[in-house]
Order: C-alpha cells, then structure tokens, then sequence
C-alpha cells in the first residue's frame, strides 16, 4: 500500500483521469469514426443518384433528336438497347473526369453484371459481386467494403456504392461508384495517434504534476502543523499552531489541536499548582512539628512538658492526616472507575440529620439554622458523600457567620430535580473571588479560615457533579452568602 497521503493523492488523482479520458477518447473516436463513414456514404449517394440523373438527361436529349427524325416511341426502352450503352459509354467518357468527381470512380453496368463503361480511374479489379444483381431491385442501394488486390501484396480498400437505375419497376442499368476508405484511415489513423497515444502521455504527466502540486498546497499546512507539534514539550506547553488563513478542515483541524494543546497546558498547570499547594499545606505543620521537637531536645523536660509538646505534635499529625484523607478523597471523586453507590435516598430526612450534627457546633456560636422543605423527595444518591458535601457547606456557613447569625436551608422540587440552598448572614465572599472558591485550596483570606486547608467546597462541588447535578453560589459582603444546589432526581452517572 501506498503509505504518503501525497503519493496516495496523486495516484488517485492521475488514475481517475486516466479513466475518464480513456471513457472520451473511446467516445470520440467511436463517433468520429462513424460520422466519417456516415457522411462517406451520404456522398457516393449524392453522386450516384447525380450520375444516373445526369445520364438519364443525355438519353432524353438522344431521344428528342431521334422522335424528330420520326423514330418509333417503343424502341426507347434502355433495357438490351445498344443506343443507351452507346449514350452511357459517352456519358462516362465526357464527364467522369468532371472536378466534383475527383476521386470517386464510376462504371455503369448492364443488370446481368456486364460492365458498360468505366471511368479511368476505377481500378479494372473492381467489378460487380454477381450475388447483389438479385437484391439490387429491391434494396436501391448497395454498399459493400471491398478489398481488392491491385498488385503483389498491395491492396486497395474501397467504400462502394452501387445503385439500380430502374424503368417501369425493372433495372434498366447499375451505377456503381466507388471511393478509396484510405483518406477515412489516415483520418482516423491520426485521431488514434492523439487519443490513445498523445493524449494518455498528456494525461499523466498533467495530471502528475497537478496532483502533485495540489497534494502539495493541501499537506503543506498539514506539514506546518507536524513540524509545530514537533517542538511542543511539556516545557513550552504555550505554542501554537498557526491555523492557515483558509477556512477549511485543516484549518478546524489546527483549532481542535490548539484547543486540546490548551486544555493539556491547563491540566499541566494547575497539576503543577496542585503539587505546590499540597507541597506547601504539609510543610506547614511538618515545620512547627520540628520546631518543637528541636526545643525539646535541647535540654531536658517535665513531664508536663513532654505532653504539651506530644498533644501539640498531634494536632499537626491529625491536620496532616486530614489533609491527606482530603486529598484521597478528591482523587477518588476525579477517578472514573470508581462510581457512585447510588441508593433511593430521602433528601429531606438526609438534611435533617446533617443539621441535628452541625446544629451542635452553631449552637456554640449562637446561629440558628432555619429549616424549610415543601416536598419530601427521593432521589438516588450516593448518601455518605452527598452528607460530605452539605456538611462542608454548612461547616462553611457557621465558619464564616459571625456569633448569633443565621442560617436557611431550604430543600424544594422543580423541573429538573432537587433544589438545595443554604445561605447564611455571614461575612460574604468578595465578587472577584467568586469564580475561585471552588478550586483547590483557594481560599479568600487565609488569616480568616487558618484552620481548613481550602479543599471544603473543591470536595463538595466534585460530589454534586459525579451526581450530575450543579453548584453555584450568590454572595454579598453585607448580606451573606447563598449556595444553589440542584440535584437531578435520574440517576445516572454524568460521566
Ligand atoms: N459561606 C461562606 N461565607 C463566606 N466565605 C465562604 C463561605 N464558604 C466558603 N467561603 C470562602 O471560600 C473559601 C473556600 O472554601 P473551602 O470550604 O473550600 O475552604 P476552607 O473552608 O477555607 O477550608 P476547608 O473547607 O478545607 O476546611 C473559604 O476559604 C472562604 O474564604
Ligand atoms: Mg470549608
């Protein structure tokens, strides 16, 4: 198999060419041929039937002279009448080398085939086929293709043409004219020569180059593009490739790639991030948890001691420990095997225990969480992470609400499901860092929320999401925060 898409392109190209100008030169020379034999024919006809007119003329004019001198009408008949072959024989002899005649030649017969007269350029092999003299009467004419031997191994090809001259139904005499096909070959011979000889080489060579050279304005972009993807390496990640100024599938085809070299860089990008801010999260208590064990070890301690430092080290060890479970979770939610367990879940009641947990912890600051459902639905949800979610959320609106607050949790039914919202009155989320919150380890003030790692919403929002369902969320400084939850009541996986 042909492995270049150029050579591929010219292959195709030149053999669909080839093909179809084969297809016309058949055609052509097909149709040539005939209209070249067709109009041959036309013309022995044409001068036969002038012939025997004209002949006929100088029989009349013979006949007129001799009524004059009083001769019988009966003995006017041409048949067997030696008058007429003497007429015929002058006819041939004044006018056969007539310019309009040029090449054709003439003789005239009796109706048993007996030659009468002949002109001198009728080849003397010529005669007549004595099985035609019974159909002559009946057909009119005659054509036949003769190929008469003139010397030792030469031959002449002739189109021949014999008509009956008739008198009262019977024939009177035979016009046989006759021309050489020679002049149709040579025609015919020429048109071969261009056709299936000139023209195929022309074909080719034309067709090899223009494909060729369309197979080379169509892949040099495509060359373009491999020699850009070439360069491309996780280390310039920010090439592209510049989409050709057509507006055609090469040039959709540099935008898809683009797209996709964007979408990787992306990824690369914020993997990268996400390798630092991972990074950072563990030195942080991995630093303070040196510190300490440093102090201690310079001098000995009480025991008193020894356990602060201990009870201190392991509130880092269990920050650690979280951030890692975090993370696995995350991970998880971003693996694809590994679904959902989706079973009939009842949100109302799944929402009510969330906020008997947290209603613990609000309590403390002095919020009441209000709770308002219009309808009880079941959805098929995967109950320990969809609980993981809403407790983050919640967990949010009491970190982030200031003593004696207030929080609303409302679950109600549309269209397309189930709808969740929580808000709080609380110290709001500034209109830049919107867009931000749901990534990983964002968070807006670091001194504000020293103890969470940022990973709080960037977990809740991968839950709804592998539950094909949506997250969004409306702040205002002054008036708190509100998070939109809706959850599809079908159950399939999203992805
Ligand atoms: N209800 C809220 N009111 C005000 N700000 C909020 C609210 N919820 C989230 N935020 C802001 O969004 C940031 C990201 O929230 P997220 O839950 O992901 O992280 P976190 O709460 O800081 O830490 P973690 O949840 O990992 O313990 C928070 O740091 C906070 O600044
Ligand atoms: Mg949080």
């Amino acid at each position: 198999m042909i492995k270049s898409i150029r050579l591929r392109f010219i292959f195709w190209y030149t053999l669909i060419l080839a093909v179809t100008f084969s297809a016309f030169a058949f055609v052509l020379y097909f149709h040539v041929s005939t209209s070249l034999k067709n109009e041959l024919d036309d013309v022995l006809l044409t001068k036969a039937e002038g012939i025997a007119r004209s002949i006929n003329t100088y029989w009349d004019t013979e006949k007129m002279d001799a009524l004059r001198h009083g001769a019988r009408k009966n003995v006017f008949s041409k048949i067997n009448n030696s008058n007429f072959l003497k007429i015929a024989g002058r006819w041939v002899e004044e006018r056969s080398n007539d310019a309009e005649l040029m090449d054709i030649s003439v003789q005239i017969y009796k109706p048993d085939g007996k030659l009468i007269a002949s002109s001198p350029n009728a080849p003397p092999e010529l005669n007549i086929s004595e099985k035609i003299l019974p159909v002559l009467v009946t057909r009119k004419t005659f054509y036949e293709d003769r190929h008469i031997p003139v010397a030792q191994d030469a031959f002449l090809d002739l189109r021949v043409l014999q008509i009956p001259v008739l008198e009262n139904g019977k024939a009177a005499y035979i016009v046989q004219v006759a021309a050489p096909l020679e002049s149709i070959w040579t025609a015919l011979q020429g048109l071969k020569f261009i056709l299936f000889l000139l023209l195929p080489v022309t074909v080719v060579l034309a067709s090899m180059f223009a494909g060729e050279f369309l197979a080379s304005i169509t892949l040099k972009p495509l060359k373009a593009m491999i020699g850009t993807a070439r360069q491309i390496t996780a280390e310039n990640m920010s090439l592209r490739i510049p989409p050709p100024e057509t507006k055609d599938e090469i040039r959709q085809l540099a935008e898809t790639f683009n797209d996709m070299l964007e979408k990787i860089h992306r990824v690369l990008i914020s993997q990268k991030q996400f390798i630092q801010d991972v990074s950072h999260e563990l030195r942080t208590p991995l630093t303070i948890m040196r510190g300490e064990l440093e102090v201690a070890l310079k001098r000995p301690r009480s025991p008193e001691e020894y356990g602060a430092i201990l009870q201190s080290n392991l509130d880092e060890v269990m920050k650690i420990a979280k951030l890692l479970e975090e993370l696995l979770a995350l991970a998880r939610l971003d693996n694809s095997t590994t679904g959902l367990t989706r079973e009939p879940t009842n949100i109302t009641t799944l929402m009510r225990d969330i906020l008997d947990d947290m209603g613990i912890l609000a309590r403390q600051k002095g919020i009441g969480i209000e709770f308002t459902f219009r309808d009880e639905i079941t959805a098929p949800l995967d109950r320990d992470k969809i609980m993981r979610a809403f407790i983050n959320l919640l967990d949010n609106a009491i970190k982030y609400t200031h003593d004696n607050g207030k929080i609303a949790v409302d679950v109600r039914r549309d269209d397309s499901g189930a709808i969740i919202t929580v808000s709080d009155t609380g110290i709001g989320i500034p209109e830049p860092d919107l867009p931000r919150i749901f990534d990983r380890f964002y968070q807006v003030d670091k001194s504000r929320s020293s103890a969470g790692f940022g990973l709080g919403l960037s977990i809740a929002k991968a839950i709804i999401d592998a539950h094909g369902g949506s997250i969004r969320v409306a702040s205002d400084q002054s008036q708190g925060t509100t998070f939109l939850i809706s959850l599809p009541m079908e159950g399939h996986n999203p992805r």
